[in-house]
């Protein structure tokens, strides 16, 4: 049965987005959103759920359809509210009166401890934001479900929480799920959606395997184009021919032969269409300034704390020298944002329990990306923070995938991987000799991920990192801390505490 039919749906802003794109979504649909970065995935779930007027074509709720919609970023007015309550706003106002337990059912499927139900969203971890999001959603109990980058900010036990929940909803109830996440793909769907400017096109298959058989078509209309001109130019060719022999002996046939071939010819180069080319959401790079300094950070076994001052765990004595890429691991809320808080203050001048060398350029990018102002624009971040000039950094920003329509633009239009290309760019220009970066690649598309991490390995930078993502942090790591029972320890690979995180929960 439908549940939503789209049909000749198209977005322009500025430039189209997409268009003409037609699909039905059915139950027991488990679909999978995928395209680079602003090619107007979130816009197109918004249009689905009947948030955004499209500009062309149509969309088709079954009747009284119920949408439960997790959006890519928290609204603003969440934070100031506690778990609990954000998640009972999403009831009707009678019904939040007298069934309140649809909440703690949901909150406990969800496995969310009870002791952070009355805490603000603002003081909670990015995962336990989105945990929060997804229960206001479902508690309503949705006859289908549309999630924006569910695994953004989960760490690798919630991301495998998350699979096997969903894998246990009811099969009638579809959910569309945009992520750059290939193995959470891969686990949660059944049908992949390649969103494109033109001919967006679906397959009945899982993401790396509609990968695939997006390329063998891909691959097919490439054929297909080169044997349509190469028949239009054999036709011409022989127009050519049967012209000279039809003016040569002024046969009326030949000419109208001739004629023919020609029109046929324009036939087929009309109706021929070249194959999709992909093109990149914008570069990624980083600089590496260099310094002499060997240790950049010392940590004399720091005790690091919440920032209500209960003790979370000691780091023993610790250096960070140059080219080191540590990657920090713990499971949600042990306090790895806290530790990269610490020494982020610690280079500010602002710790002095943590020593740092005097010659330390930190490149700094915090979980939500708030070094960027929203209601700034691309242009003002750039040329108005960094002495380039107005032509140099319209040149850096169209490079980097701000077009420049966005370029005066207010930063919240962006979406969410122009915004996370935008704070590459911007530390960029700081040249820095150290990076901290609080799970950089949420939001980023697959190619920028990569990106990222051959400018990490390639220019021999410094960092310390969190991340989620299990194919980056093995990629650019050379050491790994991990924090366990309440100590921060030197491990060899993060294979083993991978492995325990992916383990179902008990
Ligand atoms: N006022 C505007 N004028 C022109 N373009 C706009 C305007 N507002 C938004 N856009 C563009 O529309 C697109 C919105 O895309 P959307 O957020 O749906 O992308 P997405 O595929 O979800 O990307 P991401 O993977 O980064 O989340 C972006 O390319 C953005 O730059
Ligand atoms: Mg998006």
């Amino acid at each position: 049965m439908n549940i939503i039919n789209i049909q000749s749906l198209g977005v322009t802003l500025g430039d189209p987005l997409f268009a003409d794109l037609t699909f039905t979504i059915s139950k027991g649909d488990r679909i999978g959103l995928v395209a680079a970065n602003g090619r107007g995935k979130s816009t197109l779930l918004g249009c689905m759920a009947g948030d955004f007027e499209p500009t062309t074509g149509q969309v088709t709720r079954a009747r009284g359809l119920r949408i439960g919609l997790v959006e890519q970023n928290i609204p603003a007015n969440a934070l100031t509210q506690t778990l609990y309550d954000f998640v009972l706003s999403g009831l009707p106002s009678e019904q939040a009166d007298y069934e309140s337990w649809r909440v703690d059912v949901v909150l406990d499927d969800l496995q969310v401890p009870v002791d952070l139900h009355r805490k603000l969203l603002k003081d909670l971890s990015g995962g336990w934001q989105r945990t929060a999001l997804l229960a206001a959603a479902w508690v309503t109990e949705p006859d289908i479900l549309l999630l924006d980058e569910p695994t953004n900010h989960l760490d690798l036990n919630r991301i495998a929480l998350l699979q096997n929940w969903l894998g246990a909803l009811p099969r009638d109830v579809p959910v569309v799920i945009i992520s750059h996440d290939r193995a959470f793909l891969d686990a949660t769907t059944n049908r992949t959606l390649f969103l494109r400017t033109e001919r967006s096109r679906a397959f009945p298959l899982a993401f790396t395997k509609a990968r695939q058989a997006l390329d063998e078509a891909d691959a097919d209309d490439e054929r297909r184009f080169a044997n349509d001109l190469n028949k239009a130019s054999q036709l011409r060719k022989q127009a050519a021919k049967l012209k000279n022999i039809g003016i040569n002996s002024g046969s009326d046939l030949l000419i109208t032969k001739t004629k023919q071939l020609s029109e046929r010819a324009a036939k087929i180069e009309a109706a021929a269409r070249p194959a999709h080319q992909e093109k990149g959401a914008g570069d990624i790079k980083l600089s590496n300034s260099g310094t002499h300094a060997k240790a950049l950070v010392t940590l004399a076994d720091v005790p690091v704390t919440t920032p209500d001052g209960r003790a979370l765990y000691k780091t023993g004595t610790k250096w960070i020298t140059q080219g080191d890429r540590i990657v920090l691991l713990g499971t949600n809320g042990t306090g790895k944002t806290q530790l990269v808080k610490m020494i982020h203050r610690a280079l500010m001048g602002d710790e002095p329990a943590i020593k740092c060398a005097p010659s330390v350029v930190l490149g700094y990018s915090d979980q939500h990306l708030s070094q960027l102002d929203d209601a700034d624009t691309p242009m003002t971040a750039v040329a108005g923070k960094f002495d380039i000039g107005d032509q140099r950094a319209r040149g850096l920003l169209a490079g980097a995938g701000v077009n420049i329509q966005m370029q005066d633009t207010k930063i919240a239009a962006l979406s969410g991987g122009q915004k996370s290309r935008l704070a590459m760019l911007v530390l960029r220009l700081q040249h820095p000799n150290f990076y901290l970066l609080d799970e950089p690649t949420n939001h980023l598309d697959i190619e920028g991920q990569e990106a990222l991490e051959e400018e990490l390995t390639g220019h021999g930078a410094s960092c310390l990192l969190v991340s989620h993502d299990r194919s980056f942090l093995r990629n650019v790591g050379n050491r790994f801390w991990q924090i366990e029972r309440k100590r921060l320890i030197e491990v060899d690979d993060p294979e083993a505490f991978l492995a325990a995180e992916m383990d179902p929960l008990p």
